[in-house]
């Protein structure tokens, strides 16, 4: 194999002796010669390590600089773990390869990037960095395009297929390598990425898919067998065999609740089949769930079960124990995870036996629908652990005998659906028609349709189209004056540049300015939390519920003369109306956050999960930031320091009075507010502060009392120091044994 000697030494020692059957294929298609190529291939059919070969043979060979694109942040990291083994290789100019992972901060062009060789980013991210036109950029060499079939994602793919066609504008010699599950139309893909394609249905474990109904299992191939009817729930006797016979089950469920209400019925049964060591293992598994974060309701009933060798896993956990539990399902500690289809995609997360429990799946506002072929696949594509397992099993499970043959006709023999563009959408094309003016990519409407024209969505298409909708957001930007016009030269304005480089959604930055011009009788925190909760780029509102409506609605009735925006008027236009008390909704979570109220009560009381607090904490914190800096452009002076102490307030949970505490390394809102009620409000005051009465307030202990010391500077007696020192080292090490 044509890569070099030092990369081939660290696959073989990371244990990969032989090359997957889909790997030979992709070398054979010219991976390793420049060419570009789609590969199309089932999950964990190893495709990961075609980008590995390609990416290092461009670096160490030709100097050459590669960028990795994913669709979420846990991928991302993911990745950078398994690239990360490269890092002792030397490259031709004596060097070693350095690489880097980029995911957060989108208002940045991130120069010091300019150092590594392989980068590692969201799609969002790199979609970000090109708009400050980050120079760096102009030297890639090598686009891996990882989970390319979400292209075909409302959300995602227009971002992934903008930043795509503006690297091949950018790089017209760079090679594109496009890692897809198995789809309909990897050819018509292939051709926009004037790409070869590769298509396998090859997996390192077979995969037995099969329908259950009541206690009979109906295979592809004919096959039937029976299982153990223990229960009334198919899906829990189903997870029962597999754990029995030593395996791990995953069970898809259609919501969250869902999933949180069948773990517990697992955890019953599961319980009771579990080995002394294997519930010992558990025991710590769930200490470790309970010390993550603040303690509440949700991580006492997660620890709970955990403890009982089962667990749950959806987007609305804390990241912190999303990744504990994918940490110990693969270690094979938890026997049984419940999900919601979040987890279908990417994370590589294997188990003997997959059970879809559900085929259909709600959606607010549309109802119940059946889930794609597609989106099955990935599902099914799930089972069988390679090293582990011989064979793994995709389960649907049916209520009746109709049932059962609907489910083998359109998913088990389904062929999945083609994948489609869907960047024509005004929304979504908005933000990229304004970025493509403001980052130099085009200055005329010509320009734009050229532009345009390099999409996914104009080789499906027809740039034709698309123009009726660049026209009108054109008039948009223009009437925002985002943009101006010279004859037929378009350029942005200063305000134009701003927002495309900030990030958000240009109807989000008009919001914001025109709250600039208005003076609210009363400017409070409220007033600009529920402002940012107005725009498009706070995501979906939280929904009230019914049982809430008569409070929100007192509480924007006393609150009337500090809101920002129109109140609308609840017997014109009703859907309006309750969309803002939404958004007076997740004003008052974040208002909650900043008084201090626990996550606890804010989970009680608002019933908004841990997940959903910290993307909106996260939002929060984002379009603060553009406020401030959209303030600083129109000069409103008003709100300037206003928006840097709440963006602090809303990243850290606290009160004023707390912000200094809180920034303290290791301390945060919970330890912050002992210490303060303790009597150490201020650094000078934990300069001054006895070791011995820090180290017993509770929660603090010896090993950050010395953090803080370390921190705060302020005279420590050597002995002290010493005792100090030597109790660090013993928890160190009872910690890292435990
Ligand atoms: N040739 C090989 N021999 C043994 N193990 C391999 C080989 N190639 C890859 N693997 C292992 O297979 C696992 C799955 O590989 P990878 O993550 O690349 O799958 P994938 O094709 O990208 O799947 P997905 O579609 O789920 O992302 C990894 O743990 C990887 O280390
Ligand atoms: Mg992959």
């Amino acid at each position: 194999m044509a890569i070099p000697e030092s990369v081939k030494e660290v696959v073989i020692k990371s244990g990969i002796v032989d090359l997957y059957p889909p790997q030979e294929e992709a070398i054979k298609a010219g991976a390793l010669d420049g060419r570009n190529l789609v590969l199309a291939s089932p999950t964990a059919s190893g495709k990961t390590l075609v980008a590995e070969f390609c990416a290092l043979k461009h670096i160490v060979e030709a100097g050459g600089k590669t960028i990795y694109l994913t669709p979420l942040r846990a991928l991302a990291s993911e990745k950078f773990d398994e690239f990360k083994k490269y890092a002792s290789i030397e490259k031709k100019d004596g060097k070693r390869v350095r690489i880097g992972i980029s995911t957060g901060d989108f208002d940045s062009t991130d120069t010091w990037l300019e150092r590594y060789d392989i980068i590692i980013a969201t799609n969002e991210k790199a979609d970000s960095l090109l708009r400050h036109r980050a120079k760096w950029m102009d030297e890639i060499s090598l686009v891996v395009a990882d989970e390319v079939h979400l292209l075909n994602d409302s959300e995602r793919g227009p971002t992934l297929e903008v930043v795509l066609a503006r690297l091949m504008q950018v790089n017209p010699d760079m090679q594109v390598l496009a890692l897809s599950a198995t789809i309909n139309n990897v050819d018509e893909i292939a051709e926009w990425l004037k790409a070869s394609h590769i298509t396998t249905e090859w997996r390192p474990v077979s995969l037995r898919e099969g329908i259950l109904l009541q206690d009979e299992i109906q295979y592809k191939d004919g096959d039937a067998r029976k299982i153990e009817r223990k229960t009334k729930d198919s899906a829990l006797n189903l997870a029962l065999n597999t754990v029995k016979n030593g395996g791990q089950a995953l069970i898809f469920a259609s919501t969250r609740k869902n999933a949180a209400t069948l773990a517990k019925r697992i955890a019953v049964e599961i319980q009771q089949i579990l080995s002394k060591p294997v519930r010992r293992a558990l025991e710590h598994e769930a200490e470790r769930i309970l010390a993550a974060g603040e303690r509440t309701r949700i991580s006492e009933s997660l620890a709970e079960l955990v403890r009982c060798g089962t667990a749950f896993h959806h987007a609305g956990l804390g990241g912190g124990h999303r990744k504990i539990i994918e940490g110990s399902f693969r270690e094979g500690k938890i026997k049984v995870l419940t999900a919601t289809p979040t987890l279908a995609f990417g994370v590589n997360l294997p188990a003997r036996t997959v059970v879809i429990q559900d085929y259909k799946r709600y959606e607010a506002g549309y109802g119940y629908y059946p889930i794609s072929v597609l989106e099955y696949k990935q599902m099914a594509g799930r089972a069988g652990r390679p090293k582990y397992d011989k064979v793994g099993e995709a389960i649907l499970i049916a209520k009746t005998a109709d049932e059962a043959d609907y489910l083998l006709e359109s998913y088990v023999l389904g062929r999945p659906e083609r994948i489609w563009s869907r960047l024509a959408v005004e929304r979504i094309l908005r933000s990229h028609v304004l970025a493509t003016i403001a980052a130099d990519f085009a200055h005329t409407e010509q320009g734009l349709f050229e532009f345009f024209g390099r999409t996914f969505y104009a080789h499906q298409y027809d740039t034709d189209a698309i123009k009726g909708i660049i026209a009108k957001i054109l008039k948009y930007l223009y009437d925002e004056e985002m943009i101006e016009v010279f004859g037929s030269d378009i350029n942005a304005t200063r305000f134009g540049k701003r927002v495309s480089e900030l990030y958000i959604d240009p109807v989000s930055a008009v919001i914001i300015r025109d709250t600039f011009k208005k003076k609210p009788a009363h400017l409070t925190d409220l007033s600009l939390l529920h402002m940012i909760a107005h725009t498009p780029d706070m995501g979906p509102v939280m929904r009230p519920y019914s049982s809430e409506m008569d409070e929100l609605t007192l509480f924007m009735e006393e609150h009337r003369e500090e809101f920002l925006t129109e109140v609308p008027n609840e017997w014109d236009d009703r859907i309006d109306y309750e969309e803002f008390l939404g958004e007076v909704k997740t004003a008052m979570v974040l208002k909650g956050w900043i008084e201090e109220m626990s996550e606890d009560l804010v989970i009680d009381k608002f019933r908004v999960q841990p997940g959903d607090l910290y993307r909106a904490i996260e939002n929060a914190k984002w379009l603060l930031h553009s406020t401030h800096e959209l303030a600083v452009l129109f000069g409103a002076k008003e709100v300037l320091l206003e928006t840097v102490e709440l963006m602090v307030r809303v990243e850290k949970g606290v009160k004023k009075e707390l912000l200094t505490l809180a920034k303290l390394e290791g301390v945060g809102r919970v330890r912050g507010r002992i210490m303060y009620n303790a009597g150490y409000k201020t650094i000078e005051d934990l300069k001054h502060a006895p070791i011995e009465d820090l180290m017993n307030l509770p929660l603090i202990g010896s090993v950050l009392t010395k953090k803080i010391k370390e921190q705060v500077g302020g005279f420590v007696k050597k002995k002290t120091w010493e005792r100090l020192e030597r109790e660090d080292v013993w928890k160190q090490k009872a910690l890292t044994e435990y």
